[in-house]
């Protein structure tokens, strides 16, 4: 979609579809007294017949029939003025580009309030709510997509801040949308390898280095966790390094640690068969990771950033790890395997470990980890866990701003009791209870004493129905939230 800015009136705007922001409560901007007036007052009559109040996210098509030159304008309810935020928007904008989804509609001029403080949010709605992931369906049904927005502004405010946000939102979105479209990949599509070749695809079109280790190699450094996991199915493990140098040469980069298992299938231990084909997207951590280190080097933030992605498929083949397995890890410490569908923790415990050995400042993971985690907090909220409390804030902070929400769990020494073995150091699954805290103190005994924040999306990778800007499916969690993160600390 091109995207631009005029600081023309919405009331001369050339286009198929005006957008206009409105309120509740009939607190209106001036452009709708305007606009208004020039439709001889029929936005009035549709809110004094509450045809359309202006609640957030509901839209109403109404023909100009003339009396402007858009064809047609698309009220959108912002929700009350005086609580009117960045997410608001962006929902709002999501929900636009959810209704112009009609054959036809080409091009559509858009009206906010709060001038351009808000274009970064408008233009993310408008990108993320308009994705689909079709690359599978072979009967072409006819194209539905908007070609050119035009963002209307009054030209009071720094246009070239307005321009740049734009571009910024472009490069962000294109990262969430590479996390998608990884995280909707089949199974039989998205393996390890898969994950390793798109690594280095991003890595020759971005300022990226990348490393993929293969299983030699991680036989060489001792990941015994990671392997076994890989035991079962016929596709052979990658472990992948992508590394962003645009910090000083001497700062000490942050680590993120994306769990990539391309298919979940339990193991031995497996998974009921309804929703198994959502396991599919047990990589959306490595998707994360990947999509973020695209972004950091497409805004070329200055800050180093290492992203690590240990990959492996889940299968219960004749050769794979058993109920009752007694693995090594990298850090040398033993575990006892009681299930192996709690997989991601043992391939994370060799990545994590491999993490301190790049002296990062800061260690993040992020993996579709439990179940118990999207028991506790539902679908649209992540679980933050961690060490450290200035880089909890940090990712609270970020969650706010983006609208990636997290919530933190507690990780209270005691949990860590449930991961005692009796036969080894730990053991891989504390049963039932808080299963997300106690997969989370798992993960704690391999980060030594850097500072380190877990996120568990297991609720927030795959969206069930859609909503406003995260249509149904994969929704690329993660980018937006790390990307600010990342940005905030390359400010400090
Ligand atoms: N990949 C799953 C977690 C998951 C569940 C992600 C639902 C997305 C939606 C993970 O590998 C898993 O199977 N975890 C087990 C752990 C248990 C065996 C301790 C779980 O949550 O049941
Ligand atoms: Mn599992
Ligand atoms: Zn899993």
């Amino acid at each position: 979609m091109k995207i631009s800015l005029s600081d023309g009136g919405p009331a001369d705007h050339i286009c198929q579809v005006l957008v206009l922001g409105c309120f509740e409560d009939a607190e209106q901007e001036p452009y709708f007294t305007l606009l208004d007036e020039r439709l001889k007052g029929y936005l009035s009559v549709l809110y004094n017949r509450k045809e359309f109040t202006g609640s957030l996210s509901k839209v109403k098509m109404v023909d100009t029939l003339g009396g402007i030159p858009a064809e047609r304008v698309l009220l959108t309810g912002l929700g009350k003025k005086r609580e009117l935020t960045g997410e608001k928007i962006r929902q709002a904008c999501g929900t636009v580009s959810q209704t112009l989804r009609i054959p036809g509609i080409q091009s559509i001029g858009m009206v906010l309030p709060g001038g351009l403080e808000h274009v970064h949010a408008a233009v993310e709605g408008v990108l993320l709510g308009g994705y689909s992931f079709d690359c599978y369906k072979t009967k072409q049904e006819e194209q539905a997509c908007v070609e050119t927005m035009t963002i209307l502004h009054d030209g009071k405010k720094s246009a070239a801040s307005a321009e740049n946000a734009v571009k910024e939102a472009g490069i962000v979105c294109d990262a969430v949308f590479f996390a998608r479209d990884l995280v909707s990949q089949p199974g039989n599509v998205s393996t390890p390898s898969y994950l390793a070749e798109k690594a280095l695809a991003i890595s020759g079109k971005h300022n990226l280095d990348c490393r993929v280790w293969d299983r030699e190699d991680m036989e060489r450094h001792s990941m015994e966790a990671l392997l076994s996991v890989a035991k079962g199915s016929h596709q052979p493990p990658k472990f992948i390094v992508l590394e962003y140098a645009g910090g000083k040469k001497d700062a000490h980069p942050i680590a993120l640690v994306g769990k990539g298992i391309t298919f979940d299938s339990g193991g031995i231990s497996l998974k009921p068969r309804e929703g198994m084909e959502k396991m599919k997207s047990d990589m959306a951590g490595a998707a994360a990771v990947m999509g973020t280190l695209m972004a950091v080097a497409g805004l070329k933030l200055p800050v180093n950033v290492v992203g690590i992605v240990p990959a492996a498929e889940n299968l219960p083949g004749g050769g794979a790890l058993k109920p009752g397995d007694i693995v090594k890890s990298m850090s040398g410490q033993t575990i006892e395997i009681v299930n192996t569908d709690a997989e991601g923790r043992l391939l994370l415990s060799d990545a994590l470990h491999y993490a301190q050995t790049c002296r990062p400042s800061a260690i993040i993971d992020v993996a579709t980890l439990t179940g118990a985690c999207v028991v506790a907090l539902g679908g649209f909220v992540t679980g933050l866990m961690g060490t450290d409390d200035r880089l909890k804030a940090g990712l609270q902070k970020a969650a706010e701003t983006t609208g990636e929400r997290v919530w933190e769990l507690p990780l209270w020494e005691e949990y860590g009791e449930l991961m005692k073995s009796d036969v080894a150091d730990l053991k891989n699954s504390g049963g039932p209870a808080a299963g997300a805290v106690s997969a989370a103190w798992f993960l704690k005994n391999f980060v030594g004493k850097t500072r380190w924040a877990h996120l568990d999306i297991a609720g927030t990778a795959w969206e069930d129905k859609g909503r406003h800007y995260i249509p149904k499916g994969a929704t690329g969690t993660g980018v937006r939230l790390l990307v600010e993160y990342l940005r905030n600390t390359a400010l400090k």
